[in-house]
């Protein structure tokens, strides 16, 4: 079931002369009890869609639907959300206990009711024996935690967290974002969670929105999205991707042969792109290109070995191909021996991992 629906929603800002067009008819759902992520770039609406959603923000065009509801007819305080900003917000001269049980006080809850409900959420938050220090009197994944319990305890029918872990140091953002999860799983509450960091979309999103300039590029689980992006803004965007140019040799029947390197490839064309040009792009994940050197035969691009890195569960080669400026990036599942730093080697690839772009969209 759609929890929340999205259709063409549009939102114009007007500064001095320069009109900006953050939101650019987006459509999409949040189904029920889903974590949604959105992630794109800096600027490109994330937050935008957010307070559109809270009723921070009016529409200049489109709508907003909760269930059956238009959202859009209803005000901020009437919309039931609970909402987590960047820098937690939480109210410095009150103690946790306060701030927690504050969206109880001011709907009026009888005092037995809101003592009752602060200390389960705070025991679902993982801290229930803060409750009568200050904020800045506990850590940033501490405040991070007491932030949500005050946003979930007038049990919202939606979370809106704006990139939650900003402020939090690597290690612990890996930790809190396993536990907004969980959190969110447990008290079973339609969630859309904004971030720009790809891995931490792709580590806790049921699906994902991929944003640029306004526009939701593609929309997917996180596997989706990583193996089979709709166009060449997501491919580059989420995980590690390297880009050849290439040309198109033909079309036969339902494949398409380019020409790459020093090869000729086909791979099954995506049904229904029929526009062809000459110049197309080709996309390899690290891990989809081998190595090895250039004594033991011929590849698709030859190059130098400039970096062999050992990263634990794998090892990456960084490689200067010819006629390239850019440096390929290989992963191996093992050394390769007899291959190292400043030695000539060759890169090739299955077809069938490679990925065609034709002007930025997916064509096989
Ligand atoms: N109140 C405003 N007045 C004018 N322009 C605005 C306003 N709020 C946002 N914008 C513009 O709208 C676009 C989208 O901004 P938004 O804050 O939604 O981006 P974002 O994706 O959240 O970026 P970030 O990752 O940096 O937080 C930007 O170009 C921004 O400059
Ligand atoms: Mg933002």
């Amino acid at each position: 079931m759609p929890d929340l629906r999205y259709e063409r929603v549009r939102k114009v800002f007007h500064t001095r002369n320069v009109e900006v067009v953050a939101l650019n008819d987006v459509s999409f759902v949040i189904f029920e009890g889903e974590l949604f992520c959105l992630l794109g770039p800096s600027g490109c609406g994330k937050t935008t869609l957010l307070r559109c959603t809270a009723g921070l923000e009016r529409l200049d065009g489109g709508r907003i639907y909760y269930g059956d509801t238009d959202f859009t007819a209803i005000p901020p305080f009437r919309r039931g959300i609970g909402m987590v900003f960047q820098n937690y917000a939480l109210y410095p001269h009150m103690t946790v206990y306060d701030n927690v049980a504050y969206p109880l006080r001011i709907r009026k809850l009888p005092r037995g009711e809101i003592d009752r409900r602060v200390r389960e959420i705070m025991e679902l938050v993982g801290l229930p024996g803060v409750l009568r220090r200050n904020p800045s009197e506990l850590s940033g994944g501490q405040q991070q935690r007491v932030a949500l319990a005050r946003a979930l305890v007038y049990r919202p029918r939606l979370l809106l967290l704006d990139e939650p872990l900003a402020n939090l140091d690597a290690k612990l953002k890996v930790y809190m974002r396993t536990e907004i999860r969980r959190i969110q799983k447990q008290a079973k509450v339609t969630t859309l969670y904004v971030t720009h960091d790809q891995q931490e979309a792709m580590a806790i999103a049921d699906r994902l929105g991929v944003m640029e300039g306004g526009v939701v590029r593609q929309i997917g689980t996180p596997s989706e999205i990583y193996d089979d992006p709709a166009n060449e803004f997501v491919a580059g965007f989420i995980g590690e991707m390297n880009f050849f140019p290439a040309r198109i040799i033909s079309w036969e029947g339902d494949k398409l042969v380019v020409a790459v390197g020093a090869a000729q490839k086909r791979k099954a064309l995506r049904a229904g792109i029929k526009a062809f040009g000459d110049e197309v792009t080709v996309a390899l994940r690290p891990e989809h290109l081998r190595i090895f050197p250039s004594t033991s035969g011929e590849g698709v691009f030859k190059g130098k070995v400039r970096v062999v890195q050992f990263l634990g569960k794998f090892v990456r080669y960084q490689v200067a191909i010819s006629g390239d400026a850019g440096l390929v990036e290989v992963d191996m599942p093992a050394a390769v021996p007899g291959l190292q730093e400043g030695d000539e080697a060759v890169l090739d690839f299955d077809p069938r991992d490679m990925l065609v772009f034709y002007a930025g969209e997916r064509v096989a």
